[in-house]
This record gives structure tokens, sequence and C-alpha cells, in this order.
């Protein structure tokens, strides 16, 4: 079952009294993020699974009490609405880590040797090598602190100061 982003933001918005200022943010592949007036970010899921994944996944790193992997600064978890599908949490300025919603918890990723050494390559390309280093070095720490497997990386979700995206 598909949900509307949209909707959810509007409901939620009126279960816990917040306003949204929608159109601070993105709106992506799997859901929307506006902001809202106490200053968090407000992140709506098309589909449970990624919710879930991404519930996880920030779980995960408050219990850590991650706050940061390598120099890239990671939202803290304010809320979630298991109903909703909805996961409210702090802002960050670049750099930054965030999107978890397609992580891998708990579960081997399905690429194989010849995929996974593409996107070396790929991010590579995108970052640079040096910062690309950096990069890989931020996903280890992630992932030896949480269990967290992040392995779609690009500067939508992984960036740093002056990226564009
Ligand atoms: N907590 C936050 N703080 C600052 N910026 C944020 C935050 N959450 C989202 N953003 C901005 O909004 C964009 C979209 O958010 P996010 O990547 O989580 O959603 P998405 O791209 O819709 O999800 P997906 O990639 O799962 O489809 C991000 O690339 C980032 O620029
Ligand atoms: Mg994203």
């Amino acid at each position: 079952m598909k949900r509307d982003p949209r909707e959810s933001i509007q409901r939620y918005a009126e279960k816990y009294r917040r306003q949204v200022l929608v159109d601070k943010f993105g709106v992506g592949a799997q859901g929307r993020v506006v902001g809202n007036d106490v200053g968090n970010a407000v992140k709506a899921f098309e589909r449970q699974p990624h919710y879930e994944t991404e519930r996880e996944a920030y779980r995960r790193i408050r219990k850590a009490r991650l706050q940061k992997a390598g120099p890239f600064n990671i939202p803290e978890l304010v809320r979630f609405d298991d109903d909703l599908w909805i996961i409210e949490m702090t802002v960050v300025n670049p750099p930054f880590m965030l999107d978890f919603a397609g992580a891998y918890i708990d579960r081997r990723h399905p690429f194989d040797d010849e995929t996974m050494e593409a996107m070396h390559e790929a991010g590579e390309e995108v970052y640079g090598k040096e910062r690309w280093e950096i990069v890989q070095e931020a996903l280890s720490t992630l992932f030896g602190k949480t269990g967290i497997r992040l392995i779609d990386v690009h500067p939508g979700n992984v960036r740093f100061e002056n990226d564009y995206s």
C-alpha cells in the first residue's frame, strides 16, 4: 500500500498541532520532507518498509549517541508516528549524512562485486578521490557503531559543506 505523503503531513500537523512549512526541503523518490514551526524536519514516506528502515536507523543512531560520522552531522530523532509513517528530526547543516530509508540493516546488500565496484567508481567520480575516502571512512564508522550499511551514497544524502546537489 502506498500513502500520499502530503496527506500524512497534513494529518501529522493536526495531530501534534505543529505548523508545517511546505517546500523547505525536498520531494524525493520515496517521500517528502518539510520544515515545521519548531524548526525540525518532518519526513513523510510513501511506503512502509522505507519508513521502518529509516525509523530503525534513527533508533540505532540514538542508542549509539551518534551525532556525527566523520565530519558529517546526523539528524537527531525527535518523534516518529507509526500510523502516518512520519519521522520528525532535527535539521542539520552540511556537512551532513541523512536519508537511511534505503539502508541495509541486519541484512546483506544484494549487490555483486562488479556492481559494488561500479558504485565505488561512481562515488569517486562524484566526490573526487580525497572526499570519497572521507565518505568511506564515515560509512564504516556508521556501520561499526550502528550496524547500518548505507550503500546508495550521493551528495543528496551525504553532503560536504560546499557540495551542490
Ligand atoms: N533533517 C534534515 N536536515 C537538513 N536537510 C534535510 C533533512 N532532511 C532532509 N533534508 C533535505 O531534504 C532532502 C530530501 O530528504 P531525504 O533524502 O531524506 O528524502 P528523500 O530523498 O525523499 O528520500 P529518499 O532518498 O529515500 O527518496 C535531502 O537531500 C536534504 O537536502
Ligand atoms: Mg534522499
